[in-house]
């Protein structure tokens, strides 16, 4: 009896033609990161449970794959979650030698994650993520530089697969102006962090999945109507939400209209940095990004495709206490990180794709054997990789020179050695321009040279 299995739902196998997109991906990332003087770090795949509950409660145990190691002899367990993202065990990292790194901290890692989710569209419970992240910055000044050195470093990645603002917007937020906002409207300080996660939830249900999720809360009309502007996009003062207040609504508007101005000079300081950095036209404030993750206090950001058809593409921002958190010095901390499966989801959709990736690159020359036995074409195939020339041969027992050639052009190779027997008795080899068809004869033992010298 045979038994059928199937790769486990939300990961995926790499046939060539996908493992030649992941790497077409990754490389781009690792070369734009390297251009940007980012250093490559990684860490283990796993981590104890309890880093990332720290930050996020016992309710985020549900959203990761988690197990226990073997008891030891007293019957004590450890628990393990496979990493569902890479910027807690980059705190970690840090933390154990910050006062060793040289400032400022510019990394970047390409990790594989794991979360439990439902899968779908541009969600897999496997996926692989790129992180970059700049940690230093003694002034708020430069703070705010390495926010938008960080993005720009985005729009660049995304500029090189093909994505321009005619495909992609920066939408951020700023978490102190929401903090702000939220104190404007009377949320309580002990509720901000439970109204994030509200407003970060808010703005991705439709209305129904909305409704229950206030009722299930207990959230009042009137702060229902301040969600429901957010999630929009929209300030809550076009909504008459102030009315409500009275006389007190007078004081409320003009400390909301200081709000403003505020918003309205920090979208200039990013639009006109970002456009000082070669990416002017792509940011838009949107007050209903927070982003879900708990640790994020101020700066905040996510890519996504004008159309926003897909879910956010990268997402990231400033999480300035976290290092610390872990033990660390005060650490000021910035970053993003982008996912491999949505950003293949927008590049085919886009029609960005490269094309020929699946075949891989041709090789230089390619060894049309016209002798009797195999030995001289695998002595020559071998001299040939050794002297790290990419070289190709046919599979075939086909002795015929024209059906060899053939097989030559379409592997690729601008270059045929013909090993032909009238030749090789003279102790000589042909050297063939596939393009051209101009050929010369060499010494058998000079093919590697002829081949260098011709490339
Ligand atoms: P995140 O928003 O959770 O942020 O994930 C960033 C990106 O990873 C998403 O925009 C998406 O492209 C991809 N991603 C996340 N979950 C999945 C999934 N289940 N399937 C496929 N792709 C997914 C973070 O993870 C932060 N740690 C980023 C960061 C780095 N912030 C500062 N430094």
């Amino acid at each position: 009896m045979t038994t059928t299995f199937q790769a486990p739902p939300g990961t995926r196998d790499f046939f060539p033609e996908q493992m030649a997109l992941r790497r077409y991906i990754e490389d781009t990332w690792r070369q734009v990161s390297l251009r940007h003087g980012f250093l490559e770090v990684d860490g283990p795949t796993f981590e104890f449970l309890d880093l990332y509950k720290v930050k996020s409660g016992d309710e985020i145990v549900s959203q990761l794959f988690h197990f226990e190691s073997r008891a030891d002899k007293e019957g004590r367990a450890d628990e393990f979650a496979l990493r569902p993202e890479f910027t807690p065990t980059l705190a970690r990292m840090i933390a154990a030698k910050a006062n060793a790194l040289p400032r400022p901290i510019k990394w970047f890692s390409i990790p594989r994650c794991y979360r439990a989710e439902r899968p779908q569209k541009g969600r897999l419970r496997e996926f692989i993520q790129w992180n970059v992240d700049m940690l230093g910055g003694e002034t708020p000044e430069a703070r705010r530089q390495f926010d938008l050195e960080v993005a720009a470093l985005c729009l660049d990645c995304l500029r090189e697969f093909g994505l321009g603002n005619n495909e992609v917007r920066l939408l951020w937020n700023d978490r102190q102006l929401v903090e702000e906002l939220f104190k404007l409207a009377g949320v309580p300080a002990e509720r901000y962090g439970f109204a994030f996660y509200l407003l970060d939830r808010v703005a991705k249900l439709n209305a129904e999945q909305r409704a229950a999720l206030y009722v299930e809360n207990g959230i009042t009309d009137r702060e229902r109507e301040f969600f429901n502007q957010l999630a929009a996009g929209r300030h809550p003062l076009a909504s008459g939400f102030w009315d409500a207040l009275g006389p007190a609504g007078g004081q409320a508007v003009a400390e909301f209209q200081a709000y403003s101005q505020r918003v309205s000079a920090c979208q200039q300081t990013v639009e006109s940095t970002l456009g000082l950095m070669g990416f002017p036209g792509y940011a838009q404030y949107d007050a209903s990004i927070v982003r879900g993750l708990a640790y994020y206090t101020g700066f905040v950001w996510e890519i996504s495709d004008v159309r926003r058809e897909n879910r956010a593409l990268a997402g990231g921002g400033r999480y300035d206490r976290l290092i610390e958190m872990f033990g660390g010095p005060s650490l000021p901390a910035t970053g993003f990180g982008m996912g491999d499966v949505v950003l293949a989801n927008l590049l085919e959709e886009c029609g960005k794709l490269p094309k020929d990736l699946a075949r891989g690159p041709a090789p230089q020359v390619f060894i049309v054997n016209a002798l009797s036995t195999p030995d001289a074409a695998l002595n020559l195939l071998g001299s040939l990789r050794t002297a790290k020339i990419a070289a190709g041969t046919s599979y075939k027992t086909t002795k015929n020179i024209g059906k060899l050639l053939q097989e030559a052009s379409a592997s690729g190779a601008k270059w045929a050695v013909i090993l032909a027997p009238a030749e090789w008795e003279r102790g000589v080899v042909k050297l063939k321009n596939l393009a051209t068809r101009e050929e010369k004869e060499i010494p058998v033992g000079e093919v590697a040279t002829a081949v260098r010298a011709v490339q």
